[in-house]
């Protein structure tokens, strides 16, 4: 059992993020292929391909808009034209918008939803065509503890990333014939620049909630992911994987 990757093409969404960049590094340290996607941190993205190319890994940088159905096109199109296959899609690229529920606006429930959830399910559609030729396919979501628990001011984030896991099984229950597993992992208060501006009253109240007392590290989230993308993972499919600490987190 090692885990590999070799021969694999994977796309990493959002992969100039903080939990996005240590899930590109982390499959191309395992010898996939990786397209580290990014929408406008350009100089974020080649950073990531330059470590994995340092490393002694392949990445390629590439760039769109998971809201707009034309980047969407060319990004899946570019992986195909170059790679001939694409083995794993990790859905990592999200968007969050605080605030009360009863002042979110229009324009914050298509910003999020857009995101989170269209710009998602388009993004895995197409991947899903390619994959269903191929008889092979990994699909990872990555959710949050939000999705179930639920979170005070987010309300739309976490009703979009409860989208995930419904939208994640579903696939489980469709595509297993075709060998192709989806799963959902879902990270706890991770060790990201969201963290930056909280205030140290909140960050100790957070980390009193954690059983093992600390945040998590953006390679713990990525090696979950690693796992799931693995030859070993072949019969899990379905499933969420909580990368938290040991708790519910909120
Ligand atoms: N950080 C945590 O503690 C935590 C906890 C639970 C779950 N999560 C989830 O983990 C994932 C990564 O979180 P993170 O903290 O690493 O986020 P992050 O650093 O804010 O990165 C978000 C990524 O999404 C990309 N993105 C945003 N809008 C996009 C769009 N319209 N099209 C394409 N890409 C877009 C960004 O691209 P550019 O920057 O290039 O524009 C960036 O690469 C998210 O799904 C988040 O909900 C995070």
């Amino acid at each position: 059992m090692d885990f590999k990757l070799e021969n694999k093409t994977a796309l990493v969404t959002g992969a100039s993020g903080g939990i996005g960049s240590a899930i590109a590094v982390v499959l191309a340290s395992a010898e996939a292929k990786v397209y580290v996607h990014y929408n406008k941190n350009s100089q974020k993205a080649d950073e990531v391909v330059s470590e994995i190319e340092s490393n002694g890994g392949m990445a390629v940088a590439i760039s769109g808009d998971i809201t707009d159905s034309k980047s969407r096109d060319s990004i899946i199109s570019q992986i195909i034209d170059e790679s001939e296959n694409l083995h794993i899609l990790v859905n990592n690229a999200g968007v969050n918008q605080e605030g009360l529920f009863i002042r979110q606006k229009d324009a914050d429930m298509d910003f999020v939803f857009g995101t989170n959830l269209f710009g998602l399910m388009n993004l895995t559609r197409l991947a899903v065509k390619h994959m269903m030729k191929n008889r092979y396919g990994r699909i990872i979501n990555i959710s949050s503890p939000a999705a179930t628990a639920g979170s005070p001011a987010q309300t739309l984030y976490s009703a979009s990333k409860a989208a995930l896991h419904g939208l994640s099984k579903s696939l489980a229950l469709e595509l297993g014939s075709r060998n192709i597993t989806s799963n959902v992992v879902i990270p706890g208060i991770i060790n990201t620049k969201m963290l930056d501006d909280i205030t140290d009253e909140r960050r100790e109240f957070f980390i009193s909630r954690i059983p093992m007392g600390r945040f998590g590290e953006p390679e713990e989230v990525a090696y979950a992911v690693r796992f799931l993308a693995s030859d070993e993972a072949r019969y899990i499919s379905g499933c969420e994987l909580t990368v938290t600490g040991g708790g519910a987190v909120f």
